[in-house]
């Protein structure tokens, strides 16, 4: 029984092989595909809604050269009130249709300081500090090199500097205090942000290859002169949606192709 089965039956002609999740101020990253079909959340019975300012809150399909792909334009975080099960209900559609390959694009937190806010970075790992994927093997947060191999190509195709780091998971809904960035970088986490580790872990977990992306929106708390604001986190996406987006459509191809 399709748990989503509205969403399976309105993308099933598709043939979907490709699903990608598109994070705060990312929605409109696939802007330059012909979209073919949108579905909006709130159509969907028993799908939850992005409550979130900067996620459109739908799914729209369209093709990338040959390859089908459906994309998710906002998702859905813990800090929303959603529990697992529904935080996971976009990465659960995409696996009903079939899409055997996730991109995953987040805004995160930059505590790295070898980077600079703008960067993208491939995940290579995570730290959970939700304990909320406790029922998850923890290897399912590694990057496999199968994945890694498609993302590093095609950002030498693209001419992206692409670098890597641990994404550390946080319930936010605030971002973190100076102390928690130190405590994180003296763990061994690069990024950090709200969302991501559940949807990594159970693609992996159901067979799927997932490439994740955080785009480096801002320093994290306390590494920067200025307080931390939201209107900085979407300044930056922005900024970085062209690089990304040409990125993306080159991993597609890579993958698809
Ligand atoms: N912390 C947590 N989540 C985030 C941040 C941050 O600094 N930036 C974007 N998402």
């Amino acid at each position: 029984m399709k748990k989503h089965r509205h969403v399976y039956e309105f993308f099933r002609d598709d043939h979907p092989s490709l699903g990608i999740i598109l994070g705060s101020g990312l929605n409109d990253l696939l802007d330059s595909v012909d979209i073919r079909k949108k579905l909006p959340y709130s159509d969907i019975p028993d799908f939850p809604r992005s409550t979130v300012k900067g996620h459109e809150g739908a799914f729209v399909s369209g093709s990338i050269d040959h390859i089908s792909v459906l994309a998710a334009r906002g998702r859905f975080h813990y800090y929303e009130g959603y529990d697992l099960g529904e935080v996971l209900s976009i990465v659960r559609s995409f696996h009903e249709l079939g899409i055997q390959h996730v991109v995953v694009t987040n805004a995160a937190g930059l505590i790295d300081p070898g980077h600079q806010p703008g960067d993208i970075l491939l995940i290579r790992d995570c730290i959970d500090m939700t304990g909320q994927v406790k029922e998850f093997d923890p290897g399912l947060a590694k990057l496999r090199k199968a994945e890694e191999t498609p993302a590093k190509h095609a950002a030498k195709d693209a001419g992206i500097e692409l670098g890597e780091g641990v994404y550390v998971w946080t319930t936010g809904p605030s971002y973190e205090t100076p102390a928690e960035i130190e405590y994180f970088r003296s763990r061994g986490g690069d990024l950090v942000g709200m969302s991501t580790m559940p949807e990594i872990m159970w693609a992996r977990r159901n067979g799927m290859k997932v490439y994740p992306f955080s785009c480096a929106t801002n320093w994290a708390a306390g590494m920067a002169p200025h307080p931390l604001t939201h209107e900085e986190v979407y300044e930056t996406a922005r900024r970085v949606r062209k690089d990304l987006t040409r990125y993306i459509l080159t991993l597609s191809r890579h993958i698809g192709g």
